[in-house]
């Protein structure tokens, strides 16, 4: 933009002239060019398709309703750009892998999938389980941590670390390969190369002296729910035989709450509506019942029903 370069000189001599005025001329020219070059939330329609928001859809057992959502009731709208918006916290997106029974509800988070195990609207608390261990290997690896925006999603306090040690030296003392060698039937390594450890929040001192880097050179650390660690590691052998990977087929659980404090999804949904989120986590609009958004909240609906009705189409 010219008056990026210009305005400093004119705004720098006129500026004891006409102090005011040129303050305001450089409010509104900054006004006009943060949308022309970032995007500004596009507005959702008066009216919009309620049949995004009003509907609660089961995905195998799991009861998918608002804050999330499913991937295929997003919508899409066009003003400065085209984005897609959802009724629901952009981050607690749900894809329904499959149909009827065998359907499967899939999250992702950081790049990676994860199955839905459970979602408790009561507690807000998702239960969730890496979809590569969610199948039937006994002794399933472990590929990546968790890793997830915090906008929406918290760890919970229910979690305790499972962390698992790999690419290891050949020659590790026998004390850790007796105890903590994941071991199924004498088959190598899940996770290839060399042996792998499997390690409880009990056994950290050990865990810290085999993952030094004399060791061992790979250590990943993934969140499980505490009761089911403590029942399946009561018998070791047991745990590094294969019970570790029905810990980590329990999945772990996080917690929802609202994103940031300063947008408006805590009243909107205090006047009984939903918030519609862009893509880009930017709270647009207070979808309200009866297919009319609500700008702040739903109470401004009661409040101008004939504007709302006679803008609609
Ligand atoms: C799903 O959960 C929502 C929110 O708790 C509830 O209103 C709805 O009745 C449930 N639907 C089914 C099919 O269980
Ligand atoms: C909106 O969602 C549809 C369907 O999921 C997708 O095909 C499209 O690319 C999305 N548009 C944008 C701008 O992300
Ligand atoms: C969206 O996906 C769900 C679950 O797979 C399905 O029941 C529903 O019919 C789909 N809706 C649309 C509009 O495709
Ligand atoms: C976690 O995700 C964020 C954003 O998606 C990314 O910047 C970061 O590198 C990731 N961290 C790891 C350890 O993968
Ligand atoms: C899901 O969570 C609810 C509430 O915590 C619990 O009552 C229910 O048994 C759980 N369902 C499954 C399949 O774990
Ligand atoms: C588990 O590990 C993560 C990442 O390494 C860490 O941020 C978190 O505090 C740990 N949790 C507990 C309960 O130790
Ligand atoms: C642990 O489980 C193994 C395999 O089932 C069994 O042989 C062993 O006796 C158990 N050990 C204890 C202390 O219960």
């Amino acid at each position: 933009m010219v008056p990026s370069l210009v305005l400093p000189l004119v705004a720098g001599m006129a500026a004891h002239l006409l102090c005011l005025p040129v303050s305001v001329f450089v409010f509104l020219l900054l006004g006009v060019h943060v949308p022309a070059s970032h995007g500004s939330p596009a507005p959702i329609p008066p009216s919009y398709d309620a049949s995004i928001c009003w509907e609660t859809s089961m995905c195998g057992s799991v009861n998918i309703s608002y804050p999330f959502y499913l991937s295929n009731a997003t919508r899409e709208i066009t003003y400065h750009y085209t984005s897609n918006y959802s009724c629901g916290y952009t981050d607690l997106e749900i894809t329904c892998q499959d149909e009827g029974p065998t359907a499967t509800p899939v999250i992702r988070l950081g790049g990676d999938d994860y199955t839905v195990l459970n979602i408790s609207y009561d507690s807000h608390t998702i239960t969730l389980a890496d979809s590569d261990v969610h199948g039937d290997a006994r002794c399933p690896a472990v590929r990546h941590g968790v890793n997830f925006s915090e906008v929406w999603l918290h760890t919970s306090t229910s979690n305790v670390n499972l962390t698992f040690v790999f690419d290891c030296d050949p020659d590790v003392p026998p004390r850790y390969t007796s105890k903590y060698r994941i071991d199924c039937d004498g088959v190598k390594s899940p996770f290839g190369g060399e042996a792998s450890f499997v390690f409880t929040p009990d056994d950290k001192d050990d865990e810290r002296e085999l993952a030094a880097p004399y060791y061992c050179k790979e250590v990943i650390t993934v969140p499980v729910r505490s009761s089911f660690l403590a029942m399946a590691s009561n018998n070791q052998t047991m745990f590094t035989s294969g019970g570790y990977g029905e810990v980590l087929r329990h999945g772990f659980e996080l917690v929802w709450s609202y994103g940031t404090t300063d947008d408006h999804c805590e009243p909107c949904e205090e006047s009984g509506g939903h918030c519609a989120y862009s893509q880009h986590r930017e709270f647009l609009s207070c979808l309200c019942s009866g297919g009319k958004a609500g700008n702040p909240n739903c109470a401004d609906i009661s409040a101008n029903k004939e504007s709302a009705s006679s803008s609609g189409n």
